[in-house]
């Protein structure tokens, strides 16, 4: 039974969001490849078996169409399509038009990722973007792609989540490339933004009518203790070095402290639509960040807060104006226990926030490779049996299409 009480979702249309190092499988010249192959995810597993869809595009193509599934947000794997510097390869291209014309066939309309936390080896043994220059690469790529299909694909994404990326990757060293420097995290936080704001430019050049944006990954962070100062400043200061720079370096090309202007970027607009990828919510505590107790929380222990996301579109989108995309959101649940209410009360909020939100994308579609946690976290509303391959709608994946099919929750 479907949890009550009724709503309608209004003008917001629903989908589901995947990346191709998740769910591809195979080989690929790429830092997670790379990383991956030394047995650092939690479980030693790699992305080389993923979902194997890079042989069943078609299959998975036809069980999203059978869930009603009109919008796709899905990612390239740039070391696919350019191997090597400069050297892009025809039959990796030829395979996403295939998979594009596959969902255009179906119905299904795609939002492109061209950067999903995954660099190429070669771009990332010159420095990556952490390198002044870089982005000069980046654009050489998006403008093959964009220029192939053009036809196929108006909406894309440039870059995936940058300050998850520049974190883990550049500042934490748990992620490739490994690194564990503040000033490297920052240069990989400008040498992204810079490469987002030409890719923006170049995609509206080719294709002057694009929905160009960006994956923004936005956390609530609220004090541990509302009456302590000292709280209430770390969450307040939190927020803005792990989201709020990054978000108007992004969107409006101002690099403020402790991002530096690069030569040659000039404020304007850069985004078409504000995405947001949503999860969760922490608290500041002192100089410490942790998980509320006494709440609701998934498998990885991640706080499960709705309201959460409706509060940040508000308060971002008074920032970044204009239509909002909800490029992810979505839970860790192997027991598809709460799954289908984590839906209901996400996209309740979404439907009561009288907020410009126009699409909702839910991670993901099927059980996937999971980045450090391997196979281990299960974030599907298709289950995934990574051994055998076989795919098993969820009841919270039933409950998603019944929503899409009602455009909202009957009672
Ligand atoms: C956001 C990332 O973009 C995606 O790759 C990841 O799987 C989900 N968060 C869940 O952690």
């Amino acid at each position: 039974m479907a949890p009550n009480p009724a709503f309608s979702l209004g003008g917001c249309e629903l989908g589901v969001a995947t990346a191709a190092t998740q769910i591809e499988g195979g080989r690929a010249d790429t830092i997670w490849h790379r990383w991956a192959a030394t047995g650092a995810a939690v479980d030693g597993s790699t992305p080389e078996v993923a979902a194997d869809h890079w042989n069943r595009i078609e299959a998975d193509a036809d069980l999203m169409a059978s869930l009603g599934i009109k919008h796709y947000r899905l990612g390239l794997e740039w070391a696919r399509i350019e191997p090597a510097d400069g050297h892009f390869d025809e039959a990796a291209l030829g395979h996403y038009r295939r998979e594009l014309r596959l969902l255009r066939d179906r119905g299904i309309k795609p939002l492109v990722t061209l950067h999903h936390f995954n660099d190429p080896g070669w771009f990332s043994e010159s420095g990556g973007f952490a390198v002044e220059g870089s982005h000069e690469a980046f654009v050489r790529y998006v403008d093959r792609v964009v220029s192939e299909f053009a036809g196929l694909a108006d909406e894309w994404i440039t870059i995936n989540e940058p300050n998850v990326f520049a974190y883990y990757g550049y500042r934490q060293g748990t992620w490739p490339p490994g690194r564990r420097s503040t000033r490297d995290m920052l240069a990989a936080l400008t040498g992204m933004a810079r490469a987002h704001i030409a890719a923006y430019e170049r995609i509206h050049a080719l294709q002057p009518h694009a929905k160009v944006g960006v994956a923004n990954h936005l956390r609530v962070f609220d004090p541990a203790h509302v009456r302590n100062p000292l709280d209430r400043a770390a969450a307040a200061s939190t927020e803005y070095l792990f989201q709020g720079a990054i978000t108007r370096a992004l969107c409006r090309g101002r690099f403020l402290a402790p991002l530096v202007q690069p030569r040659g970027v000039r404020p304007g607009t850069y985004y078409d639509f504000l995405g947001i990828n949503y999860y969760s919510r922490d608290l500041a505590s002192g100089p410490n960040l942790k998980t509320a107790s006494k709440v609701a929380v998934n498998d990885l222990g991640w706080q499960i807060y709705p309201r959460g996301l409706a509060d940040l579109a508000r308060r971002y989108s008074a920032l970044y104006p204009g239509p909002i995309y909800i490029t992810e959101n979505g839970t860790a649940d192997a027991s598809d226990a709460f799954r289908s209410r984590y839906l209901y009360d996400h996209l309740k909020a979404v439907a009561d926030s009288g907020l410009p939100i126009e699409r909702y994308y839910h991670w993901t579609f099927t059980d996937n490779w999971e980045w450090a946690e391997g196979q281990t976290a299960r974030f599907g509303l298709v289950e995934l049996d990574f051994a055998t391959q076989e795919r098993r709608v969820r009841p919270s994946g039933r409950f998603f299409a019944d929503v899409i099919a009602h455009a909202g929750v009957t009672s």
